[in-house]
């Protein structure tokens, strides 16, 4: 048996909800963390990046994206990129070593999936690994108004372990940028996956003008 520490895999969905920024600013924070990142992003999930992003950032092209925009650190992370179709990837299975997983955005129709256990993809199958295994499913739903069932859904997933964390960036640090408001998304995405950050200032008490 080797001595040697494995990195910790952490899986990422990427789904077609809108706020594709949200999904590559909490990829890049992964890799830059070491962390090895099991990305399955699906049909829609793809167009959404091409779309939100520009071709640059289309899955193909994935990590250059990622490193010019936000550094050479990501190389620091390693990249697996699974299809959507196959259930047999190592994600479908809990006796796969993956410590945790997010959706990022996660659609209605996912939500739904996750919601009632189907298991149609493997987007789908691998949050059901999660919940089955007890480990932390952080869910980032977007859509607005939302159904009736889109809210019985997050219910639903949140009765079964999940966290549901919305897309819905705050104000109260006074963001600038898109780029301000994905990066709040992504800090509390990686909280709530377990890690520590300084992705957006820590509340004091009163919002601080400049
Ligand atoms: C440009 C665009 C934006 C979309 N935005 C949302 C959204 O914010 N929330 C949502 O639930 N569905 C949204 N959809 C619809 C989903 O992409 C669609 O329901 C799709 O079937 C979801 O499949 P997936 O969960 O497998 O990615 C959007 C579709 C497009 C093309």
């Amino acid at each position: 048996m080797s001595g040697k520490a494995r990195a910790q895999s952490v899986a990422l969905a990427i789904t077609g909800a809108s706020g594709a920024l949200y999904a590559v600013r909490t990829l890049a924070e992964l890799l830059a963390r070491g962390v090895n990142v099991e990305l399955v992003v699906s049909d829609y999930g793809r167009r959404l990046l091409r779309d939100e992003l520009g071709e640059e950032a289309a899955l193909e092209k994935i990590v250059p994206y990622l490193s010019s925009k936000y550094g050479a650190g990501v190389a620091d992370g390693s990249l697996v990129v699974h299809s959507n179709r196959d259930l047999g990837a190592t994600i479908a299975s809990g006796s796969h070593h993956c410590t945790a997983m997010a959706i990022v955005p996660c659609s209605m129709k996912t939500l739904a999936g996750i919601a009632h256990g189907l298991s149609r993809n493997l987007v789908e199958r691998a949050a059901d690994v999660m919940l089955k295994e007890r480990r932390p499913l952080v869910v980032v739903p977007r859509e607005t108004p939302m159904s009736l069932p889109a809210l019985r859904n997050m219910v639903l997933c949140a009765e079964a372990g999940a966290t549901i964390l919305p897309a819905m960036p705050a104000f109260y640090q006074l963001p600038k940028t898109l780029d301000d408001l994905a990066d709040f998304m992504a800090g509390k995405i990686l909280g709530a996956l377990g890690f520590e950050h300084d992705l957006y200032p820590a509340w004091t008490g009163r919002v601080k003008m400049m």
